[in-house]
């Protein structure tokens, strides 16, 4: 038993004796410490309430309207917009300056810090939008849990998390997906650029590439890299129009098929997967790591990114919102750095080692060699 453990005896002691709770906030010295734990452990108690707020202010496009930006509008103006009467506006407002969406000002409403940062990042927004799905998975999170993996409103939005036959998904099936991972790729791409020099590579392979948005601004940073795509057949079709738009046909070549059933191809020194394996219980990640082993050039390399449990800032993302997120999707799970290079080893990889990046919380770096 270590000193930690010591401490948590005593500390589980302490906080479960009605008698230190009494004490604890009469004394001047423990107040500030048992108010900032109640404001804590009440702000978990009230996280489906702010959430609630956060997407109706979303849905309503409040968040979004130039109308909120300096000097603000009044209750009646964020009524009007809102199509919501007055009580209402006013209770959902209050609540979303609580949250630092809004603030209140000369009795104008305006943009608060976390509502500014958040009316320009389309990817959170997007992922805000599709929550409403998510939330109804959860509305009996109880039986959610209990009766196992099954059929919810999110792996019907994710339809390849269940598939028996991915590859045949259709293309109405992956609009929805594909556009919101395009959305919020931008942020996880800026991260992996600012953390990762793609300079000594040649031939980039993105397994799961969706509709090629990674590419793109990989692409954009280094004009000398070869580009390749492998998604379902819908998705890389997807991408192929993308990469014409964007005058990219002649630099990346897409190919359809599934990672479970279809070998990758070959010819890359670097093979991506991002947002890939948390999507995908143990074995088929095994699978997917083994298939990007043989694809690779002797000698390349393999980048992971996506968010992990990684105990710190990212960890609450990972361990409580991912966890139910993939749960409820009905495939995969969020995993520690230790537990994927673990995984890499096993399917061969090698010199398996962690790239810091600026922002965890929306994606960690692992790289392996072949
Ligand atoms: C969570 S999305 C990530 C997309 C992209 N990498 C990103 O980060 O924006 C997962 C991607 O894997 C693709 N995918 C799922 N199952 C697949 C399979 N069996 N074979 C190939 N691609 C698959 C999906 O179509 C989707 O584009």
């Amino acid at each position: 038993m270590g000193l930690y453990d010591v401490w948590l005896d005593f500390q589980e002691k302490c906080l479960t004796s009605q008698k230190f709770h009494d004490f604890a906030i009469k004394f001047p010295l423990t107040r500030p410490i048992v108010r900032k734990r109640q404001s804590e452990l009440f702000d978990i108690v009230s996280g489906f309430v702010y959430s609630q707020i956060l997407y109706s202010c979303v849905e309503l496009g409040i968040i979004t309207n130039p109308k909120l930006k300096n000097p603000g509008a009044s209750l009646q103006e964020v009524s009007d917009l809102a199509g919501l009467r007055l009580d209402e506006t006013r209770r959902l407002m209050d609540g979303a300056v609580s949250l630092r969406l809004f603030e209140k000002r000369h009795d104008k409403y305006r943009l608060g810090d976390l509502g500014a940062a958040l009316s320009i990042n389309k990817g959170v927004l997007a992922m805000i939008g599709h929550h409403g799905e998510f939330y109804k998975d959860l509305v009996e999170p109880v039986d959610l849990l209990k009766s196992g993996r099954r059929d919810t409103n999110l792996s019907r939005y994710w339809n390849y998390a269940r598939s028996e036959a991915p590859a045949a998904v259709d293309a109405k099936k992956v609009t929805a997906y594909s556009e919101l991972m395009s959305e919020s790729q931008l942020m996880v791409a800026d991260e992996v650029l600012a953390s990762f020099n793609f300079s000594p590579y040649k031939t980039l392979l993105d397994v799961g590439g969706g509709q090629g948005t990674f590419l793109t601004c990989v692409a954009n940073a280094y004009p000398d890299l070869q580009l390749k795509l492998f998604d379902l057949p819908e998705v890389a079709k997807r991408a192929e129009q993308n990469f014409a738009d964007n005058s990219l046909s002649t630099r990346a070549k897409c190919y359809g098929g599934s990672f479970f059933d279809d070998a990758l191809p070959q010819g890359a020194d670097l093979i991506s997967l991002v947002r890939i394996l948390h999507d995908h219980d143990d074995e088929p990640v095994m699978k997917i790591l083994k298939a990007v082993h043989q694809a690779l050039e002797p000698g390349g390399a393999l980048i992971v990114c996506e968010p992990m449990s990684t105990g710190d800032s990212a960890h609450r993302i990972s361990d409580a919102y991912f966890n139910f997120y993939l749960y409820a999707m009905g495939s995969g799970r969020p995993r520690s750095p230790e537990v994927l290079q673990n995984m890499l080893k096993q399917a061969g990889f090698s010199s398996i080692h962690t790239k810091n990046t600026r922002a965890p919380l929306i994606t960690s770096i692992l790289l392996a060699q072949k």
